[in-house]
Formats: C-alpha cells, sequence, structure tokens
C-alpha cells in the first residue's frame, strides 16, 4: 500500500492503473477510521481491481464554531485499517495541496443542501461538494463509496454527478452500528460515558417510527411526533430535527405512500448526532 501527499503522486498512479485496464475503486473520509469506512473499504476491493482512499479532514465543509481544529485524528491506525481492508493508495494531503491560496471555485448546489442537516450547518455541503468533486477529478474512479449514515450526503452527491454528468457511480452502503445501535461515528469519540448512554435513544427513536410505518401509519406528522417524544424520555439529548422526505428531493412528504427518508439529528451534549432509514413501501 502506498501513501501519497500529492495530487500528482495520485494521479500517476491511477494513470498506471489505467493503462494496465484496472478499474478503480475510492473511499473519500476525513480519517480516524472505524467500522463504517472499512465496510466501504471492503466493498469498493470487493467490486474494483484498486482501491483508494482520502484522508483529509477539509476546512471547507467545517462552519466556524464548529471542531475543524480538535476533529479526532490518528494516521498511524488509520493506515493499519486501510492495509487491513485491501487499499492500495491512501491520498493524504496537506489544506494547502488541496487549496491555493488564491482558491475561489466552488459547487454550489440550491434546494438539497438548505434542508435537514444543511439548515443548522450552513455552507457545510457547498464544501462537502467542492472537496468531493476535486477528489473526484484527481482519483478518477469507476465507483465511489459513501456511507448511508449521511443520507442527505448521499442525495447531494448523486445529484452532483448526474447534474454535472460525472462519469463514475456513486454507491451508498448502510450504516454499520454498535451493539446498543448507535451509527458508527468519528464523533462518537467526544461522547462522555453518560452522553454515550443516552445516545442510543436516537436509533430507538427511529425504531419507534418504522413501527409506526409497519403498523401502517402514513401521517408523516403522527411519525414525526413519535420520534420527538421518544427523544424527549431521554433529558440529555435535544431534537435537532426529525423529517421524512422524499429519497431522490429531499422534499418533505406528507403522507408515507412511497419508498422514503426518515432522517433525524440530535445534540447530546455539544456532540450532534445523526442517523436514519429508510422505509420501504
Ligand atoms: O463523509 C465524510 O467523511 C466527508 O464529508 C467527505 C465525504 C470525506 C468529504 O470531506
Amino acid at each position: 500500500m502506498k501513501i501519497g501527499n500529492t495530487i500528482q503522486e495520485v494521479r500517476e498512479n491511477v494513470k498506471a492503473w489505467r493503462t494496465e485496464g484496472l478499474t478503480v475503486g475510492f473511499v473519500p473520509t476525513m480519517g480516524y477510521l472505524h467500522e463504517g469506512h472499512q465496510s466501504l473499504m471492503n466493498r469498493a476491493a470487493k467490486e474494483n481491481d484498486r482501491v483508494v482512499v482520502s484522508i483529509f479532514i477539509n476546512p471547507l465543509q467545517f462552519g466556524k464554531k464548529e471542531d475543524l481544529e480538535t476533529y479526532p485524528r490518528d494516521l498511524e491506525k488509520d493506515i493499519i485499517v486501510c492495509a487491513s481492508a485491501g487499499t492500495n493508495l491512501i491520498f493524504h494531503p496537506t489544506a494547502e495541496e488541496m487549496y491555493g491560496e488564491d482558491f475561489c471555485s466552488f459547487v454550489d448546489m440550491n434546494g438539497l443542501t438548505d434542508t435537514l442537516c444543511g439548515k443548522s450547518r450552513p455552507g457545510h455541503f457547498r464544501g462537502v461538494c467542492t472537496v468531493v468533486m476535486k477528489l473526484f477529478n484527481i482519483v478518477k474512479p469507476d465507483r465511489a463509496y459513501f456511507g448511508q449514515k449521511d443520507a442527505q450526503q448521499v442525495a447531494i452527491i448523486k445529484r452532483m454527478v448526474r447534474d454535472l454528468n460525472l462519469d463514475l457511480e456513486v454507491i451508498a452502503c448502510g450504516t454499520i452500528r454498535e451493539a446498543d445501535g448507535l451509527a458508527k461515528s468519528s464523533r462518537n469519540i467526544y461522547l462522555n460515558h453518560e452522553e454515550r448512554k443516552a445516545s442510543a435513544i436516537l436509533k430507538e427513536a427511529l425504531g419507534v417510527a418504522e413501527k409506526k410505518l409497519a403498523a401502517g401509519i402514513r401521517a408523516s406528522v403522527e411519525i414525526q411526533r413519535s420520534i420527538r417524544e421518544k427523544i424527549a424520555s431521554e433529558a440529555a439529548v435535544r431534537l435537532d430535527y426529525a423529517e421524512i422526505v422524499d429519497l431522490e428531493t429531499l422534499l418533505p412528504v406528507n403522507r408515507v405512500e412511497a419508498p422514503a427518508l426518515v432522517a433525524a439529528a440530535v445534540y447530546v451534549g455539544k456532540t450532534r448526532l445523526i442517523d436514519n432509514f429508510i422505509y420501504e413501501i
């Protein structure tokens, strides 16, 4: 496994693979890798001849009051995780390598980026789209792998690929969870013991919504109310949003008559956690 810090190194490696007729799978990450990332790499290794993983904490997607400085980092462990999951090349650039001093081109999207998490994190998805577009242009993968836990990110990247005619396939992979149901996330490390215990309520609340849907309840307000009530039963957790939206447009649906995304975000102390499920009729 190679580690490249420059765009040129990645381009040279990928070009050599292409000359041999090999396919390339790509897993973009911000590092501090966990089993969720590992599952993306495993799938990429299964479906492609070569796998590139980027490890880059993208300053552009953090708000001024967010955790850019404290975002967890452990490159040594990340290298071991990548090697054990069949990665061929890690791209680990500096911020200077990715964004020159005079950088001034961004990828903006209307609508999809302003709802759900975009409401509490203005500018976040502009930063995500811009860095992912750059990474796609650098790596030029056949397939790129993202976690379904970040459902809005998946919908936005798929739309960007479609709207801008990027020649690759975006593949969403299922959420990997802790034993109590909490979705794996690099940010779970911020939770203290009490907060960690309380966090399980997020998946439980989505479980209540799933049961309501399975019982035939179709009114979104009723399902959203059940999520709100369950979250409110845990004093240490504050709801940001509980929404039911169309899978592609992310627009709210009043009645769940077609497959829909049920998504929620909460604050546990200062940590923001998200989770979701897709309801298939
Ligand atoms: O999901 C993430 O870790 C990031 O948003 C991504 C896709 C690597 C872009 O920085």
